[in-house]
Parts: structure tokens; sequence; C-alpha cells
């Protein structure tokens, strides 16, 4: 193994060190003398301190439920509520704070769009369009609808690059698809797909689309507007917020057609016992006691990333990436898959010749570095590679490029235990 001199490898846009300090769990050691090296922000970010206060603030001072009562605690908590709303409007450049509905996760906001869209809007014979990248989110919930309605679903397949095709993409437009819903960035392969394109060619057949932003949102600047997506889906928890909360944008005129997705209080303007009118947007699709102080530690979120700045974090990642891939390619019997660094973001799924990524990941945490093995729920994804599962090391904006040493460091290790 070649020595490196790691952090004059790449150019890194921010104080990483600082950045690493807002962040209490990058302190811990995994076993004594054993720091965390967490190379897993892809499945879960980690959280900072201001994340962390947020929550606790909003428990310790004005906790009560939202949108109800009229006294002090009631009115501060739909306050914050409401400004988390706000905040994660303007970070998605979204035109009002009523076209972002705060939902489980991603997952729950595809699932929105699959039942309460999809039901009303697709019939037997409809074609839907995806792609062979997708995860189970963006799967899953049409598997049903296609079964519960006959609809036809369709895919954009993924070439020899880990990039989308997009003369078949082009081909399946002829279809007149009735919906084109995507991932606008790969978990697996890492790949960023080309959203504004494959956007603008739906449209002008005339489909709705749908971007699964779960790994875009987290780590570059999205914007709705200039995307010109019907539907945008994320979770909190791949962003430095915490888990529990998701957001679905939609388009304003989509939103207010569709029917509610699930049924209860909150979401009605009136309810009688034969009949309810539903509420206006977004409360028509947030039924029930939301997350609110997941809600609130979703706002801090957004607030600690703008800060830093979302572009200034895609280029770190863009480094971490490139400089990661390089050094994969070192280890012998290493395969990355995906593209090359420049259509890519901070994620390198890869196998190594011989070992199960179950091994690789037991024995990468026994020198505390984590990452995920398994099929990332994106089996169809693993079947068109022809494996089973990948080891995955996921960057984001507190990893340096030490970590990625350790990572290597941490391979060396498996090849010997299995040499
Ligand atoms: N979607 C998450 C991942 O890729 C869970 O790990």
């Amino acid at each position: 193994m070649t020595a490196s001199n790691p952090m004059s490898a790449i150019n890194i846009p921010f104080d990483i060190e600082h950045i690493r300090a807002d962040f209490p769990v990058l302190n811990r050691e995994v076993r004594p003398g054993l720091p965390l090296v967490y190379l897993d922000s892809t499945a879960s970010s980690q959280k900072p301190e201001a994340v962390i206060e947020a929550m606790n603030g909003f428990y310790r001072c004005c906790n009560a439920n939202i949108h109800r009562g009229v006294h002090t605690l009631a009115e501060e908590a739909t306050a914050a509520y409401e400004g988390a709303r706000a905040r994660v409007a303007r970070f998605i450049n979204a035109p009002s704070a009523r076209q972002v509905i705060f939902t489980r996760n991603a997952t729950e906001a595809i699932n929105l769009v699959a039942y309460a869209w999809g039901r009303a809007n697709l019939s037997a014979g409809d074609v839907v369009i995806l792609t062979e990248m997708e995860h189970h989110a963006n799967l899953v919930p049409w598997h049903i609808l296609a079964t519960e309605k006959n609809i036809r679903l369709e895919f954009i397949p993924v070439n020899e690059a880990g990039l989308l095709d997009l003369d078949e993409y082009r081909r399946l437009l002829t279809l007149g698809p009735k919906l084109v819903s995507f991932t606008h960035m790969s978990n697996v392969l890492g790949t960023i797909t080309p959203a504004e394109e494959i956007i603008r060619q739906a449209k002008a057949v005339g489909a709705v689309t749908l971007v699964d932003g779960a790994q875009s949102v987290p780590h570059f600047a999205v914007n709705v507007q200039s995307l010109g997506c019907d539907f945008l889906a994320f979770s909190s928890h791949k962003m430095c917020g915490p888990t529990g909360i998701g957001v679905l944008y939609g388009g304003k005129e989509i939103l207010e057609a569709m029917p509610p997705f699930m049924g209860g209080g909150d979401m009605i303007k009136s309810v009688h016992l034969r009949s309810f009118t539903p509420n206006a947007l977004p409360y028509k699709f947030e039924a029930g006691t939301p997350a609110i102080a997941e809600a609130v530690g979703l706002g801090a979120a957004v607030d600690y990333l703008s800060r830093i700045g979302m572009d200034a974090i895609a280029a770190h990642e863009q480094a971490m990436i490139a400089y990661a891939l390089e050094r994969l390619e070192e280890v012998p019997g290493v395969k990355v898959y995906g593209p090359s660094a420049q259509h890519k973001g901070g994620v390198a799924a890869f196998s190594l010749a011989g070992v199960h990524p179950h091994d690789i990941a037991q024995i990468l945490d026994e020198g505390g570095v984590a990452v995920r093995a398994g099929h990332h729920c994106a089996q169809p994804l693993h079947e068109k590679l022809g494996i089973p599962a990948t080891a995955r090391a996921s960057f984001y904006l507190y990893n340096t490029p030490a970590e990625v040493d350790k990572l290597i460091e941490g391979l060396y290790r498996v090849k010997k235990v299995f040499s």
C-alpha cells in the first residue's frame, strides 16, 4: 500500500475540523481506542448539535399539539412547526410553503403520490416509467398499484457505464406514459441523473413527473422550480435531521386536485356522520398529530446545511468521491460499481473478489469503519449487475480523506484475513 498525504490530496471548501466538532457522535470510539469512521450517511446521516438542541429545546420549552389550541404553548408549537415548513420551502425554492407536505419519510411521500394521485388518475393499460436503478421505495408502491389497477411499468435501463440509457427513455416516451418517476441520485451507483432533461422530455409528452430526492436534496442544491417536477420526495434523516419526518413537494394544482391520502384529524375542514370536506393545502395530506419536534429538527438541519452552503457541501463530496475511487482502484480485487466521479455523488458501492460484502463490513467494523453491506433496498439493480450484494461506503460533509485511508487500510486487513 502506498503512503499518502490525504489532506493535501483534496481541496476541502470549509473548515472540516470545525464541521466535525458540530457532530457529537463523531467524537466517540467504537471500541476503546478505536475512533468512529462513519461511512454510511447514505443510509442515515449523523446529526449536528444544532439539530439535537433544537429538538431538546422544543420539548423543554414549548411542547404542545399544533393547530388545535389557543393557549401559548399550542401557538408556539404551531409557529415552530410552520416555521420549519417555511424553511424547507425556501431550501428547495418551492413557490409556497403550502406545497410542502410533511410525511414520515421519502418512502411515505412516494406512497402518498401512488395512493392519492395514482389511484385517481391511473387506469388499466396506463404506462408508468421508472428506472432500473430505483430504490424499493420507488418500485414497490407502483408494483402494488400495478396489481390493483393493471397499469404497465416500464424501466429506463442502466447502461454499462452506470448511467441511464436516454435513447431507450426517448423510445419509452412514445408509449405515452402518464407518469415518469425516477431517482435524482442512485443510492448504490451514486449516479446523478439528468433530472431536468428527463422532466423536460416527460412534460413534452404530457407525463407527470416525480423525483425521488432522498439522495440528492441532502447533498446538492435542488431547486424545484428549475427542475420543473410535479413532485419531489425526500427524507430528513439523510440530511442531518431526525428520523420520522420526510417531505413531499408538489405542484399547487396537482396537489389541490388530488384526493386525500389518509383520513383523520387536521386533514378536514368539516366532518359529518356521512361526509367530510377536506382541508386546504398542505393540511389535507397531514392526518393526525404530526412529527412536531422532528419538523423543528428538520428546520434546524436545513438552517445548518444552508449556513455551510449546499454548493460547498457538493464540492467537498465531489472531491471525496474522486479521492475514494482513486484509492479503491489501488486495492487488488476491488470492483467499484457506477460511473466515474464526475457523474456521481459521494457513494461507492464495491465488491472484493472472493469475500462476501457482509464479511467486508464486519471486518471493517472491527477497525471502527462503518459501511453498509447488502442490496441497499435496490435488489433489481443488483440483479442487473449480476451480484446479490455490495459493500458501500458513502460520504457526507463531515468525512475526511484520512477516513478514506482508514477504509483502504481496512480493506487490506480484509484481504489478509481471507488470503
Ligand atoms: N435508502 C437507504 C440506503 O440506501 C436506507 O441505505
